[in-house]
């Protein structure tokens, strides 16, 4: 098994991966079952694909599963089912020092470890992510939160899990289109850092992509590593170190705001278009080699994620994208800091871009 630890002193945590994990969690979660019982939180897919496994390992641990089922979906992350949640979670009685799991994506992690930041001024979660993205991003580093009508994660908190359990099998009942999403996320880690690690991305993405449980299993480990390296020296984002995980995400949130923050097009896919976006604008600004900008676009395009306004479904004027990015919680005295590349693993906070400069960009790279 591979173990990794996040290390924040008091609230320093460890993330464990392996297959076939789930199928023990009722050992591994034990200690998290005050009272012998645990509340389990997933949505209506995953209650189907991965949480009979789940209550079968606590079956046998002796552990009693509470299961709330809530609406798959982006939509899920909301005031209304956030109310619904913390309703829920009192009237079974959770307590301060109960811990809550979820099961599944981001949008499940983001909306419990939200919760449980907030039920009873805070109470104890762990992450048992589902889907790729998750495994490798968000179920680590304490980020959760709730989108409003003005824009994506605008109100949450940083708090961390107590525990990550990732067992890359369940990865198996997850739908092509959502792992590539979420294999967008591991390849940042690549872009941003890593040349190596995108070289190896090149050379594998497609067995991982098609299901090769190997080269899973080390995308995971390689980006769980860096991820928690990058949470431990910045955890709140304060300095520019964290700021890195989010290449591509200002880009992206635009898009995602310009589709509706719909199935038109994912997070990952977002992310996807955004770090393309992102290397080129830095290549039109003479910061990147034109070489590497096409060369992060071809590994994202050969594994059929958009890398175009077009193919995004956002190819509208540049204007209207840089409005969305008004909302962006990075925004500081009108200005907003934007993660720009020298070159492929050498990434860096820009914080100098004048927005009109995004949005000439941004209308040059219509019908592309
Ligand atoms: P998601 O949670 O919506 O999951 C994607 C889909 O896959 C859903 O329909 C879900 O029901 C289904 N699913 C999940 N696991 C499955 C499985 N094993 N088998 C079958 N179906 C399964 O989406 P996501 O891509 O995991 O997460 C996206 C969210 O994560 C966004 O809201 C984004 O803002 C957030 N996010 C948070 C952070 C962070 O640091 N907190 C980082 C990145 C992204
Ligand atoms: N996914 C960005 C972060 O966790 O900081």
């Amino acid at each position: 098994m591979k173990r990794i630890e996040v290390a924040l002193g008091a609230r320093s945590y460890a993330v464990e991966i392996e297959a076939g994990l789930l199928d023990r969690a009722g050992t591994l979660l034990a200690r998290y079952a005050r009272r012998g019982r645990l509340v389990v939180v997933t949505d209506a897919h995953v209650a189907h694909a991965q949480l009979p496994r789940l209550a079968a390992a606590l079956g046998q641990a002796g552990i009693a599963m509470e299961p709330i089922l809530l609406p798959a979906g982006e939509a899920t992350k909301s005031w209304h089912e956030l109310a619904r949640l913390c309703d829920r979670l009192l009237t079974l009685g959770v307590e301060r020092g109960d811990h809550i799991v979820a099961l599944g994506g981001g949008v499940i992690g983001d909306l419990v470890g939200f919760a449980a930041a907030i039920l009873k001024r805070g109470c104890g979660f762990v992450q048992v992510p589902t889907t790729l993205l998750a495994q490798v991003d968000s179920s680590v580093g304490g980020k959760t939160a709730i989108n409003t009508e003005a824009g994506k994660n605008l109100v949450g908190a940083f708090h961390q899990p107590a525990y990550v359990l990732i067992d890359p099998t369940t990865l198996d009942t997850l739908p092509a289109r959502e792992i590539a999403a979420g294999y967008a996320e591991v390849v940042k880690y690549g872009l941003i850092g890593d040349a190596d690690f995108f070289a190896w991305c090149e050379a594998n993405g497609g067995a991982l992509l098609a299901g090769d449980p190997e080269a899973r299993a080390h995308a995971i480990a390689v980006s769980v590593a860096a991820k928690a390296r990058i949470v431990a020296e910045d955890e709140r984002e304060t300095g520019d170190r964290r700021a890195l995980l989010n290449l591509g995400h200002t880009f992206g949130h635009a898009l995602e705001a310009e589709t509706g923050f719909s199935d038109k097009l994912l997070h990952g896919e977002s992310v996807a278009c955004g770090m393309a976006l992102a290397f080129r604008f830095s290549a039109a600004r003479g910061l990147c080699p034109a070489g590497d900008a096409a060369r992060a676009a071809a590994h994202l395009d050969a594994a059929g994620l958009p890398t175009t306004l077009a193919a995004a479904h956002a190819d509208v004027p540049g204007a209207k994208l840089v409005a969305h990015m008004a909302h962006d919680k990075k925004m500081a005295g009108g200005k907003l800091p934007f993660l720009l590349a020298r070159g492929i693993g050498e990434t860096f906070v820009a914080k100098d871009v004048a927005l009109a400069d995004v949005a000439a960009f941004l209308d040059g790279e219509r019908g592309r």
